[in-house]
């Protein structure tokens, strides 16, 4: 039986440069003789990617709490069942981009549903799966929001409804984000996100060639 892989997760503000090092985070460890699966959320499998529509499309303005706060569950479910719990049992080490931290800071704070609610449902979708280490890349949030903006107008992109939330949501998100990596510092590592994108790089592989 292969050894359980390893599941590291990458959390943040939007913009804070999460996806650019996720990518560059898996060529070095493909480039180490490891075998990676990445994976976003919400999305990552072809149901979660019909549900990240629904989530993101700045249309749905009337769109609940609750509701969103179980789509962000259901696509995370189809995930694990479908991609991270494999892979794990195969040995592989799994990047997501964003997991149940995310909506512990959006969902459980900055909508105020409160963090019982989003450990009840994790119970339930992630069935048991949690990160081995989470990189938490701090920005401040004007920086990660103009980035946010500035990509999203580039792109012509519509998935702008949690990104057009007001800056005091994105301000409780912060807030819950430096919460929580205070109290879990065991797995949660702080990464400053406001250098070069090359130090950056070089930082996080830092952290995880101890660890990996
Ligand atoms: P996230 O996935 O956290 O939303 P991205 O990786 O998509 O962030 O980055 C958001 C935008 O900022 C992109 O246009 C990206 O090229 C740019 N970016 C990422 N990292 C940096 C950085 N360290 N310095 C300047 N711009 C960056
Ligand atoms: P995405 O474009 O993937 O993130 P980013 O802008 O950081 O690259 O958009 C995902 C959005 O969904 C982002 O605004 C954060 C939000 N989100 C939640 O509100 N709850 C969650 O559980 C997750 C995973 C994301």
């Amino acid at each position: 039986m292969p050894e359980r892989g390893r599941f590291i997760t990458l959390e943040g503000l939007d913009g804070s440069g999460k996806s650019t090092q996720l990518r560059r985070l898996a060529v070095r460890l493909r480039a180490h003789g490891r075998t990676v699966l990445e994976t976003v959320e919400p999305g990552g499998t072809e149901i979660g990617r019909s549900i990240r529509e629904i989530l993101l499309d700045s249309a749905n303005q009337r769109l609940s709490p609750t509701a969103e706060l179980l789509l962000y569950f259901a696509s995370r479910a189809q995930n694990v069942d479908e991609l991270i719990l494999p892979a794990l049992a195969r040995g592989e080490i799994v990047l997501a981009d964003r997991f149940t931290d995310s909506t512990l800071a959006y969902q459980g704070c900055g909508r105020g549903l409160g963090a019982e609610v989003v450990d009840q449902l994790d119970r339930i979708a992630c069935r048991g799966v949690r990160p081995d280490l989470t990189l938490f890349l701090d920005i401040d949030l004007e920086t990660s929001l103009a980035r946010a903006r500035s990509r999203n107008l580039a792109q012509s992109s519509t998935e702008t409804r949690m990104d057009d939330q007001a800056f005091e949501f994105h301000r409780k998100v912060y807030d819950a984000y430096q919460c929580l990596a205070v109290r879990e510092q065991e797995r949660i590592k702080p990464i400053d996100g406001r250098g070069a994108i090359d130090q950056i790089e070089q930082e996080i592989w830092r952290v995880v060639s101890a660890y990996v």
